[in-house]
């Protein structure tokens, strides 16, 4: 693995998450959530202290499930102009984390300073991701049939060939049904669906379609991979109860607005670095091997075209 390939603030950014999925790995698999979100937050926390370029975090970690976060509005760098929006996810998936289940993994976006969108007051998100064959073509409005029929026809392939991930969630039953009604695969998973709708945005990974309800903040994060792909994805901000839609609407949140991918995440440069703690479609987990610990991180920068998986070796 050649560090030297990225260029800043990428190399920082990547760095942040293997220090988060290093300082979390004693922990994963030992039933406690928040041990392991701490160890992850503090890790990519302090990983970040030396970073080389300056920026505001717009999407924090935790504020939905009171975990420990590094917090909205903490300043990146040291002294740097603020060029970047960051997001962080120092563990998406805890609880995959927690029990070392597959899925789990450490995320980090960026993009320039004002492009992320920020709506704190929601906490969840409908979404709908693909991609490139899905731009000028699926809609969040349509129907999920209406729109597995159209990405199959233009992927070429049938509907029963279609792999349309869903979080298994009670509130995205409805959806389930319809999509295994209609004949397609339910790729189905029980956390973590950065992971899940940036492997529907590359394609060829085992996801076409991302469909359902799912994190608002992880919304923004895979928002950014989206935009470095070259896919496509829109998003609704989803207030599950009274009291969410009561903040939402007192902060002035349009609830009923289609955010197109540019309003989730704009400008010239997106940033993206996803690291696995345990094995997952887009990576494989930490695995100890001899006296070493092997990593591997898909990192996207949109400056620098495809996709990269980096290989880490760390000593243990
Ligand atoms: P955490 O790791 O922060 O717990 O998030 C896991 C996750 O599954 C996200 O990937 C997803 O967007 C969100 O939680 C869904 O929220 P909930 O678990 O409350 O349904």
């Amino acid at each position: 693995m050649s560090e030297t390939h990225l260029g800043q603030p990428t190399i920082d950014i990547f760095a942040a998450t293997i220090a988060a999925a290093v300082g979390s790995w004693r922990l994963v698999g030992k039933g406690d959530k928040n041990a392991v979100d701490g160890a992850a937050v503090d890790a990519m926390r302090a990983s970040l202290r030396a970073a080389n370029f300056g920026g505001v975090v717009v999407i924090g970690e935790g504020e939905k499930d009171e975990a420990p976060m590094l917090f909205s509005g903490e300043i990146i760098g040291a002294g740097q102009p603020l060029e970047w929006d960051i997001a962080v996810d120092p563990i998406d998936g805890t609880a995959l984390a927690a029990e070392g289940l597959p899925g789990a993994v450490s995320v980090m976006a960026a993009c320039p300073r004002g492009g992320m969108m920020n709506a704190p007051e929601v906490h969840y998100m409908q979404k709908i991701v693909s991609g490139p064959a899905g731009r000028d073509l699926l809609d969040l409005d349509f129907t999920p049939e209406q729109n597995m029929r159209l990405l199959a026809d233009a992927l070429g392939k049938p509907v029963s060939m279609l792999n349309v991930a869903v979080i298994d969630k009670g509130r995205n039953r409805d959806l389930i049904a319809s999509v295994q009604g209609f004949g397609a695969n339910w790729v189905r998973f029980a956390e973590g669906d950065v992971a899940m709708a940036v492997a529907a945005a590359v394609g060829d990974v085992g996801v076409d379609l991302l469909l359902g309800i799912g994190g608002n903040p992880e919304g923004v994060v895979t928002a950014c991979a989206v935009q470095a792909l070259g896919g496509f994805m829109q998003g609704r901000l989803m207030p599950l109860s009274p009291d969410e839609m009561s903040r939402a609407l007192a902060s002035g949140n349009d609830i009923e607005r289609k955010f197109e991918l540019d309003d989730l995440a704009s400008g010239e440069r997106f940033i993206f670095v996803l690291t696995g703690l345990t094995d997952g479609l887009l990576t494989a987990g930490i695995k100890e091997v001899d006296n070493e610990m092997h990593l591997q991180s898909f990192v996207l920068d949109s400056d620098f075209g495809q996709p990269r998986l980096l290989e880490v070796r760390i000593p243990r």
